[in-house]
C-alpha cells in the first residue's frame, strides 16, 4: 500500500487479494467490513463510494486492522468489537466467544417449545458468554424470567453490558459459577446451553482464529463432552416436570449426547439442524416426578 492515491475500490481489491493469499476464506467480506470500520462507514455505503479517495489517516487505521487480520489471524468480530446475532448487536471481546450463526438454531429450538409467548416462563441459559442466547430470548419472550450463568466473570460482565445496551438488564439475572452451582435448589421450565464442546485432541487442527477466543468457551476434555455430560447429569434436578433441556453440540456428537440424555432419564428427544443441515441441537423432555 505504498502509492499516493488510493480509492475505496483500490483498497478493497488490494486487500481482498492479500487476504486470499493469506488463506482467509471470506477475503472480500472481511476487507469490506474492516474498511467500513476504518472509515466510520458501513459496508453498503462503500458500494456508492467506490471512487472516493481514502485519506492517509484513514489508510493508517485500515492498514493496522488488515495486518492484525492477516498476520495474527484476529477474527473480524474482535477487530470490530461487535457481532450481530439474532439481528441484535453484541459487543464482543477476547473474554467471550463470538456468537455463531449456528447458535440461532438453538434460539429457534427454544422458541419452538414456547406455545404462548405471554407465559411467565423460567428460563436458564447456562454458559451465557456474550449473552447471545439469553438476550435474544429476552427480546422474543417479554414475560419470561431469564437467568444467565457463566464460569467466567469477565464474560458475565460483557453479557451484562450487552443487556444494558439492549435494555433487557432488569429482566435477566446474571450469576457466576460452575454449571448449576449458582442456581442450587431452583427449577426452570427450560434449560438452554451452548456449552464448550471441542475435543482437546482437535486443538491443533482448529482454524488459527480460534486461538483468540477463550479456551474455557471452547474445550471440554478429551472428547469434548465433559461439560455436556455434567450438564445432562445435573439438569433433572433443576427442571420442572415436563420441562425441556436444549443443548448445542457438534454434529459428530449427536448420538453420544442422545445416549447421555436417555441414560439420565430424559424422553421425547428431538434433533434440530443448522443451516448446513447438520444435527446441531438436541431437545429432551424431563419426565420425572
Ligand atoms: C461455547 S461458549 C457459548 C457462549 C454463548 N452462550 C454463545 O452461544 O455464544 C460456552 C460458555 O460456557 C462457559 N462455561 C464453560 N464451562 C462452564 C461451566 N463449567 N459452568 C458455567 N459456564 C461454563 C464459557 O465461559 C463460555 O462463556
Amino acid at each position: 500500500m505504498s502509492r499516493e492515491r488510493w480509492t475505496v475500490l483500490d483498497l478493497l481489491r488490494w486487500t481482498t487479494d492479500y487476504f486470499e493469499r493469506s488463506g482467509i476464506e471470506t477475503a472480500r467480506l472481511d476487507a469490506e467490513l474492516l474498511l467500513a470500520h476504518a472509515l466510520g462507514s458501513d459496508r453498503m455505503r462503500l458500494y456508492v463510494e467506490h471512487e472516493k479517495p481514502v485519506l492517509e489517516a484513514e489508510r493508517g487505521r485500515f492498514r493496522e486492522l488488515v495486518q492484525r487480520r492477516a498476520g495474527e489471524r484476529v477474527p473480524v468480530s474482535l477487530l470490530l468489537g461487535e457481532r450481530e446475532f439474532w439481528s441484535l448487536p453484541f459487543r464482543v471481546t477476547s473474554d467471550v466467544l463470538t456468537p455463531r450463526p449456528e447458535t440461532e438454531t438453538l434460539v429457534e429450538a427454544v422458541l419452538s417449545k414456547v406455545p404462548d409467548v405471554a407465559e411467565p416462563l423460567r428460563i436458564l441459559d447456562l454458559g451465557t458468554g456474550s449473552g447471545a442466547i439469553a438476550l435474544s430470548l429476552a427480546s422474543e419472550l417479554p414475560q419470561a424470567g431469564i437467568t444467565a450463568t457463566d464460569l467466567s466473570a469477565p464474560a458475565l460482565q460483557i453479557a451484562a453490558e450487552n443487556a444494558d445496551h439492549l435494555h433487557t438488564r432488569e429482566r435477566i439475572r446474571f450469576l457466576h459459577g460452575d454449571l448449576f452451582e449458582p442456581v442450587a435448589n431452583e427449577r426452570f421450565d427450560l434449560i438452554v446451553s451452548n456449552p464448550p464442546y471441542v475435543a482437546r485432541s482437535d486443538a491443533a487442527s482448529l482454524p488459527p482464529e480460534l486461538s483468540h477466543e477463550p479456551e474455557m468457551a471452547l474445550f471440554a476434555g478429551a472428547d469434548g463432552l465433559d461439560v455436556i455430560r455434567r450438564l445432562v447429569a445435573g439438569a433433572g434436578d433443576h427442571l420442572s416436570p415436563g420441562g425441556w433441556l436444549l443443548i448445542e453440540h457438534s454434529p459428530e456428537q449427536v448420538e453420544r449426547v442422545e445416549q447421555e440424555l436417555e441414560r439420565a432419564g430424559f424422553a421425547g428427544l428431538e434433533r434440530r439442524f443448522d443451516l448446513a443441515r447438520r444435527p446441531r441441537v438436541v431437545m429432551a423432555r424431563w419426565q420425572a416426578e
